[in-house]
């Protein structure tokens, strides 16, 4: 990725997603792993948190595909405290959309990464997560639909202490159009009050309706599974 705006947010990424969907992840992608075993691809891995739970609920090799490097730094920091992720993550440093595994995979995880791909881009993307899937292969995703959000004033989402200074973030949605939403992020270091460090980054994410999606993935040849709210499982036929 030229572009690698995660790398301003990486130092506040643990801390705002562990305070965000990561717990509930962690809960509700567990049974849906279940007899999984030999190979995961994990699109858009980011610094690992889902890695990590990937790589305890099941004996399987990993490629984690990261396209940013800044988040890829601190994904291959945290493989680098155990010697046993180590060997079973390959890291592709690329995007979902060149992602290629050696063999093809019996699972694809994806957790918050589907917003990063736009209408034309999620066409692509099922081809290649249909290419990369064994025959009866598993997608996995967390999905919820929401309310469309209006553009409005910066709101405080997230503040955490870190030794004596305080890690802020600010969002502001800035226009809607259609299934995409323009938005300014500022990620801000404050010690006493006084900020010390801020960093503005600009995103565009994507919010297909449910409708919208089911017809993607059927027309690309995928049967929806059973799968607890807040999580979408696809299978492949056999
Ligand atoms: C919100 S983070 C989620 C990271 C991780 N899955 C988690 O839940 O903690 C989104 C991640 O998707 C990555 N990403 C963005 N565009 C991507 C693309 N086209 N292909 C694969 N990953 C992408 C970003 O670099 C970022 O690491």
């Amino acid at each position: 990725m030229d572009d690698d705006h995660y790398s301003l947010a990486v130092p506040f990424y643990d801390l705002w997603h562990e305070d965000g969907h990561v717990p509930l992840i962690r809960e509700l992608l567990p049974p849906l792993l279940k007899g999984v075993r030999r190979s995961v691809m994990e699109i858009g891995a980011g610094t690992g948190l889902i890695t990590r739970v990937i790589l305890q609920e099941t004996p399987a090799e990993v490629y984690a595909v990261e396209p940013s490097s800044g988040m890829r730094s601190v994904l291959v920091n945290r493989l680098a405290e155990d010697r046993e992720a180590l060997s079973r993550v390959t890291v592709l440093p690329c995007g979902g959309l060149e992602a290629e595994a050696d063999e093809p995979v019996e699972a694809v995880v994806m957790i918050s990464v589907l917003q990063s791909f736009d209408a034309a881009q999620r066409a692509d993307l099922w081809r290649v997560l249909r290419r990369q899937l064994e025959p009866g292969g598993l997608l996995l995703f967390n999905w919820r639909e929401r309310a469309t959000p209006e553009p409005g004033e910066p709101e405080i989402v997230g503040s955490y202490r870190v030794g004596r200074h305080t890690y802020e973030i600010a969002g502001q949605v800035l226009a809607v159009a259609g299934e995409s939403v323009k938005a300014r992020y500022v990620y801000r270091v404050k010690q006493r009050g006084v900020v010390i460090s801020e960093d503005e980054v600009l995103s565009e994410s994507h919010w297909p309706a449910r409708e919208r999606l089911v017809a993607e993935l059927e027309g690309a040849g995928f049967a929806r599974d059973g799968a607890p709210d807040g999580m979408e499982a696809w299978r492949l036929p056999k």
